[in-house]
């Protein structure tokens, strides 16, 4: 049997970036093995703060290219405010990525897990269980738009929000797709047609043209407004969540937020026509305020991993496996220990990490 061997361009970053990146490659290497995955990792130094004190900008000029035939990208974190602005930082490498990459679906998974304290009272494991599908590459975040009469009593700004039918069409199909193959075959659209009244109804008809193919999908139009306030009242309704660029920012956040500790929640930035790699990171940031300490938790890093072999694999055999197993590690280890601090315990990224690997080459 002739085995792929997926290619994958490993990227730190800054702060506990470069902490957590390790514990994620060990859990990687830890599956791969486990499951007979070919992997072949190379690790790559720029799109770091460090780098840009040495050469001036972010990446090198032929970034692309020295990313060409990479399957997928795993990607720490990048910042250091204290050197290098943060929209430098981030226009200069995750949002190239995102862009020239053509990532228009950004995908984060929303779960409490048991043994972690819920922000939200009365809630437990099972409760919050969804998916938040955003689109990720036009909507409301567009550089179309100017300032006029600067800095006058008539200064007027106007920025434009672009949506495309092909680019809300494919972030709609994905979304449907996922929750016709989810156990509840739900899918809630974010939208806000009573306010934002051309685009938004717009969304809406493209949603329920896109829904035609998907008779099995039971589907729930709400407002931005009372879907956010029913993130925190009733998370159990949801299954799979989709919205416009800046809804899905906001209520991936949100979500996250509601299950306890950001050094949990994980992210994939993907391309799902698989013509260009997708990248697959923690949602939380470079940390400058606890790097250094070996105490970041590197779960985002380590689920971020398990999403990557899941995508890679379009979620068959090995792939799925490898994925199962190394959500079960992080259930596992979060109840039983070692725990990072700010899941109220003492261990160190480095001994979670090892735990979690161990489970995982035990399967
Ligand atoms: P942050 O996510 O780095 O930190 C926010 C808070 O959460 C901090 O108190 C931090 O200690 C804590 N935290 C984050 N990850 C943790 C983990 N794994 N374990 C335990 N605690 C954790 O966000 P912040 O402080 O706003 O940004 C810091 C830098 O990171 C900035 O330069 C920012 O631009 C960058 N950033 C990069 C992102 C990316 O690479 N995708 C995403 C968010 C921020
Ligand atoms: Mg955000």
């Amino acid at each position: 049997m002739s085995k792929k061997t997926f290619r994958i361009a490993a990227i730190a970053g800054d702060g506990i970036g470069k902490e957590v990146m390790p514990e994620g490659l060990r859990v990687l290497d830890a599956a791969a093995r486990r499951y007979g995955i070919g992997l072949d990792i190379v690790e790559i130094e720029w799109a770091s703060c460090d780098y840009y004190a040495a050469h001036g900008q972010m990446m090198p000029d032929d970034w692309k290219q020295q990313l060409q035939g990479v399957d997928a990208i795993f990607f720490g974190a990048v910042g250091w405010p204290a050197t290098v602005p943060d929209h430098v930082s981030l226009w200069g490498s995750l949002l190239k990525f995102r862009r020239e990459f053509d990532q228009y679906i950004n995908l984060r998974p929303v779960r409490l897990f048991d043994g972690v304290p819920c922000p939200l009272a009365g809630r437990k494991p099972g409760d919050i269980d969804y998916l938040v599908v955003r689109e990720n590459t036009e909507g409301e975040y567009t550089s179309l738009g100017g300032i006029m009469y600067e800095g006058t009593d008539r200064e007027i700004v106007i920025q434009e929000s672009v949506y495309s039918r092909h680019g809300a069409d494919r972030v709609l199909k994905y979304a449907y797709e996922l929750a016709n193959r989810s156990r509840r075959k739900r899918l809630t659209v974010a939208t806000k047609s009573n306010g934002i009244a051309i685009s938004m109804p717009w969304w809406d008809k493209r949603a329920e043209a896109v829904g035609q193919d998907y008779p099995d999908v039971s589907v729930d139009k709400q407002h931005i407004d009372i879907l956010s306030a029913r993130f925190v009242l009733q998370p159990d309704r949801f299954d799979v969540v989709v919205a416009s660029n800046l809804f899905g920012d906001i209520l991936s956040d949100l979500g996250p937020a509601t299950t306890g500790t950001i050094g949990l929640a994980p992210s994939a930035n993907l391309n799902p026509d698989r013509k260009f790699p997708s990248l697959f990171e923690p949602v939380h940031g470079s940390a400058p305020d606890i790097h250094g300490q070996n105490i970041a938790n590197p779960v985002a890093m380590i689920w971020s991993a398990a999403l990557m072999l899941d995508f890679l694999t379009e979620s068959q055999g090995a792939g799925r496996a490898a994925h199962d197993a190394i959500v079960q590690a992080i259930e596992a280890a979060i109840v039983q220990g070692p725990r990072t601090r700010d899941l109220g315990g003492q261990a160190s990224t480095t001994e979670m990490g090892k735990a979690i690997a161990e489970r995982v080459a035990q399967g």
